[in-house]
């Protein structure tokens, strides 16, 4: 096992420079490959207080800790996309997706978290949605869970309570109910590495608690069975009437190994098997729970720090039996790659206990790759990790849920446009060889809320203009070359679109800055 991931891990790169060497006209999507972009509730949607809505624990941040978000914004109004839906639906429109990625905020239907009571305001707006989706022919994928989790549940617990499984089976019931009739395609959570480590072990991220070797695992691991609930609950009551899929939401970085020493080489294994394998290996495994190197590795440390138990509490076989299997696809988000060294100055350089300090390695990001905020180029690292996962978990269907880059505003893009254009070239390499990779959603249609960055990092292929009541959306040149890739299905990188050429008062947008500027020069002349 180990031995053939160690083959797989340097096989790859050599693979992947090996395809890039084939003449770029070749490089086009299969015909039925999926394309669409990706959004989140409480990034996008504002009106935190209408409509019935419940709190978030996001909502409690911003209020109560308001400097945990780095520009001192929230999300109250965020996008507006409560009231502006139809916008963004146009918008899909204008891209030419198939599919558009949504996710429903918990505390919008069920204000207190618990199905006692159903928001009908909340049920009414989803169902618009909805509607104008599929009216314009777009498919949804809808999230049940991006990270706002009702407050009152939070203020029981959260994440680290055991009873969270049953209260996410309950939501996730309501759901299917009313929704499921029209919505095929599920993703029950998003990202669980990045929602336990930042709101459980780093406290960066609502509900700000910092418990890396504890709350982090206690938190993955309900996760893992709040998913399978959601997944039989479905199987049991809905798929036989509804006949959709459903799937979770993953993040996992590629890793590469800084040298070829056994130290290094080992690390990136391990650094693997925490953040990829800690989630795949329970579901998508043939003998299930968590990776054994983990499970080992938590108890020892565990023992070495005087506990009487392992950090990692095991499930029960009856638990790994009923996790075992329970997505019908893979939902990937994937942004970075980064390099592992393990050598003496791990020591003391994690607190103890945590999950760094379990893995026991120093990540690396060069300077060479290109990047923007927390975001590093490194394209071969997609085309590696989907190989990974098809050689290690039997080919499963993926799509990719979100891949994106961060900008400042304005509308020439070019980082994020050749980000965009050497991934989506890894995922046509990948799917070359063999990658069962259905779709792609960039991340993310336009700017939005970003977390504890606040609005300092854009994601958006549409700028939004935040300062605007009207948070005005301007398509950046990324959208225009996505665009251009939906319609052609290839990659054509001496396509160079002029997005002011592309807006409908674009005489005035190019002008105006010159005309202003001519304006001052006159002015300061006079004085
Ligand atoms: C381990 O220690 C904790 C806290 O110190 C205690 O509550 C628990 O009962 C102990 N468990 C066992 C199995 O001894
Ligand atoms: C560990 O390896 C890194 C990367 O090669 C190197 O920069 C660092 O100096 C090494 N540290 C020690 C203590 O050897």
């Amino acid at each position: 096992m180990e031995v053939k991931k160690i083959l797989i891990l340097f096989s790859l790169s050599f693979i992947s420079a090996i395809s890039n060497e084939i003449d770029e006209n070749l490089k086009s999507f299969p015909a039925d490959f999926e394309f669409g972009t990706s959004t989140a509730s409480y990034q996008i949607e504002g009106a935190w207080n209408e409509g019935g809505k419940g709190w978030s624990m996001w909502d409690y941040v911003a209020r109560a800790r308001p400097e945990a978000i780095r520009d001192g914004s929230n999300a109250d109004i965020a996008c507006n996309s409560y009231h502006l839906y139809k916008r963004d639906i146009e918008m899909l429109k204008e891209l030419g997706v198939d599919n558009y990625r949504l996710s429903i905020a918990w505390p919008r239907i069920l204000p207190y978290g618990r199905p006692d009571y159903v928001n009908p305001e909340g049920i009414a707006y989803y169902n618009a949605v909805i509607d104008e989706l599929l009216a314009n022919g777009i498919t949804p994928f809808v999230t049940m869970y991006h990270w706002d989790l009702p407050q009152n549940l939070n203020e029981q617990g959260g994440w680290i309570t055991d009873e969270i499984v049953d209260w996410f089976g309950d939501y996730a019931r309501v759901l299917y109910q009313h929704f499921g009739d029209r919505v095929k395609n599920w993703l029950t959570l998003n990202e669980p590495y990045v929602h336990c480590f930042f709101g459980y072990g780093r406290g960066s991220h609502a509900p700000l608690r910092t418990s890396p070797g504890v709350e982090f695992y206690e938190c993955g691991r309900n996760i893992l069975l709040a998913n399978a609930r959601a997944y039989h609950i479905y199987d049991e009551e809905f798929r036989a009437a509804q006949g959709g899929k459903v799937g979770l939401v993953i993040s996992m970085e590629w890793v590469l190994p800084l040298t070829d020493s056994d130290d290094d080489v080992q690390g990136a294994l391990d650094y693997a098997a925490y953040h990829i394998d800690h989630y795949m290996h329970p579901i998508f495994s043939e003998e299930g729970n968590f990776p054994q190197i983990v499970i080992d590795r938590v108890a020892e440390a565990s023992a070495n720090q005087g506990l009487n138990a392992s950090r990692l509490r095991p499930f029960a076989q009856e638990q790994i039996d009923y996790m075992k299997g329970t997505a019908d696809f893979l939902g990937l988000n994937h942004y970075s790659s980064k390099y592992v060294y393990r050598n003496s100055s791990v020591e003391g350089r994690y607190d103890v206990p945590s999950v760094e300090d379990d893995i026991h390695v120093v990540t690396y990001q060069p300077p060479s790759w290109p990047s923007h905020g927390f975001i590093y180029e490194y394209a071969p690292g997609l085309y590696n990790l989907l190989m990974y996962l098809k050689d290690q978990y039997n080919n499963p269907v993926v799509y990719i849920t979100e891949n994106g880059f961060s900008s400042d505003t304005g509308l020439v893009d070019d980082g994020r446009v050749q980000y965009m254009r050497n991934y989506m070239r890894s995922v046509v390499d990948a799917v070359a060889d063999g990658a069962n990779v259905k779709g792609y959603f960039a991340w993310s249609l336009m700017d939005n809320f970003e977390w504890s960055f606040g609005y300092t990092l854009r994601f958006g292929m549409y700028q939004v203009d935040m300062d605007d009541p009207d948070r005005t959306r301007t398509p950046r040149k990324s959208a225009l070359v996505y665009k251009e890739i939906l319609r052609s299905r290839v990659i054509d990188y001496s396509y160079d679109p002029d997005p002011y050429a592309a807006l409908p008062d674009a005489a005035v947008a190019y002008y105006a800055p010159v005309m202003l500027n001519l304006i001052v020069l006159l002015f300061n002349l006079l004085m």
